[in-house]
């Protein structure tokens, strides 16, 4: 079969690796279908789903009903993210490599505090538990109370002037410096999701350019929006993490700029328009972004990063969106890497093309987007998975979407330092 789409480029299959896709049981918000649906359309191949479903994810025994689930069901290939609920540790002892992208932990979060581990005895175990298998901790460590109650009292002329006082205190900071503290003790490899705060930022950075196995994402809406512009659009820009300051922004594109940002992530959590309906307080923090996740990065390079050239811009939101991810998360030899590429996982993209987004555009079963009315530049055309056409111009292929094998083990180092493969992709 040939594809006729002119002088356009090619870019690997992306790889979202931070999706919440409500299977199981929370089907009134979306489901796998339509999510992975969103996914095609957005030139994505590949999605980690994470474990916060009802039940939760957080047996082997779970993880592999998960799977049944969605056979069938999906557009794109994918893997699981484990949870581990508080005290049940000891269920991650029957977990093999090829299981689990990650070991998800809460660290934080109001709005999923029962999920949150905070024994120190535990999470010992489970830092010892991940190194020992060779598998990723993933982390929400971020929350928006700590860190308000942190810059308050950083800014006031009595509080404190400098991190390391505030790291047995303060929550979004101490999550991060006692993930630091576990790190060194154990050489667990980390990878700390959807980082929105300045803060987050420096101290990674740091951590990385010591040696930590530790890299981060962040969100493509982190990259966008921030309180002045999430403000008219009330709940459905409510998230955990919350959207914040413009500075802060400004810090994570700086991460794009230097090349210490690992993976830009989706963090596609949708609820209904119902839900979101709710008074500020009450209404669930989350929006669906998988459709969004290529041309919002795209339209937010050109934007914030005018130096880079067309090529340079295509390249970062490639390493961004998938070889970043394909590596931290061991599914380079299977999937999407630049260098790799041993699947046709493929996007043809019109990356000059502009478009306003619109509900009738939206695939999510959510039906709503926190973009509407907004113009981004850059769209997929084609989406290939295992050289199979999923989506080509607005029309859908089969739901040929697999549980992909993962690599036994994860590399030691994965700091940014020299010799890193994120130099090489940058
Ligand atoms: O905004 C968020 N939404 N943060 C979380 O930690 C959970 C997620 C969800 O599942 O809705
Ligand atoms: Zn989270
Ligand atoms: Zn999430």
């Amino acid at each position: 079969r040939t594809i006729d789409v002119e002088e356009r480029y090619v870019l690997p299959g992306l790889i979202d690796s931070h999706v919440h896709f409500r299977t199981p049981g929370y089907e009134h918000k979306e489901n796998w279908h339509s999510a992975s649906k969103a996914a095609a359309a957005g030139g994505v191949t590949t999605v980690l789903d994470m474990p916060n479903t009802n039940p939760y994810t957080d047996t082997v025994d779970r993880l592999r009903q998960k799977a049944a689930l969605v056979h069938g069901q999906s557009y794109v290939d994918y893997g699981f993210h484990i949870g581990v609920a508080p005290g049940k540790a000891g269920a991650l002892q029957a977990l093999s490599r090829g299981e689990a992208a990650s070991i998800k932990l809460f660290l934080t979060g109001h709005h999923t505090a029962k999920h949150i581990i905070d024994d120190e005895v535990e999470l010992d175990y489970i830092f010892r538990l991940a190194a020992d298998k060779g598998i990723l901790l993933t982390l929400h460590a971020e929350d928006d109370f700590v860190l308000r109650l942190f810059r308050q009292t950083r800014y006031e002329p009595s509080g404190l002037t400098n991190y390391e006082a505030a790291y047995p205190r303060i929550g979004a900071i101490a999550a991060v410096a006692r993930t630091l503290r576990l790190v060194r003790k154990h050489s667990t490899s980390v990878h700390v999701l959807h980082v929105s705060s300045a803060e987050e930022a420096d101290l990674l950075d740091a951590a990385a350019a010591a040696g930590y196995p530790v890299t981060y994402e962040t969100t493509a809406h982190q990259l966008w929006f921030d309180h002045a512009s999430a403000e008219p659009l009330g709940t459905r820009a409510k998230l955990s993490p919350a959207i914040r300051e413009p500075r802060d922004r400004e810090r994570l594109w700086q991460s794009i700029a230097h090349g210490t940002l690992t993976s830009v992530g989706s963090d596609h959590a949708p609820h209904s328009i119902a839900e979101k309906s709710f008074a500020f307080h009450d209404a669930p923090p989350g929006l669906p972004g998988v459709q969004e996740l290529l041309p919002a990065l795209l339209t937010g390079l050109k934007r914030n990063l005018p130096a880079l050239t067309r090529e340079e811009r295509l390249l970062t939101a490639a390493r961004l969106l998938a070889a970043g991810p394909a590596l931290r998360f061991g599914l380079d030899h299977q999937k999407g890497s630049i260098e790799a590429g041993l699947d046709a996982d493929l996007l043809i993209v019109d990356d000059e093309k502009k478009w306003t987004v619109t509900t009738e555009r939206v695939l999510s079963g959510s039906g709503w987007s926190a973009y509407e009315g907004l113009e981004l530049e850059g769209e997929a055309l084609v989406t290939i998975v295992r050289g199979h056409v999923v989506y080509d111009r607005g029309q859908f292929g089969e739901e040929i979407g697999e549980r992909i094998p993962l690599r036994r083990e994860l590399p030691d180092a994965f700091g940014r330092t020299a010799g890193s493969p994120y130099r090489v992709l940058a």
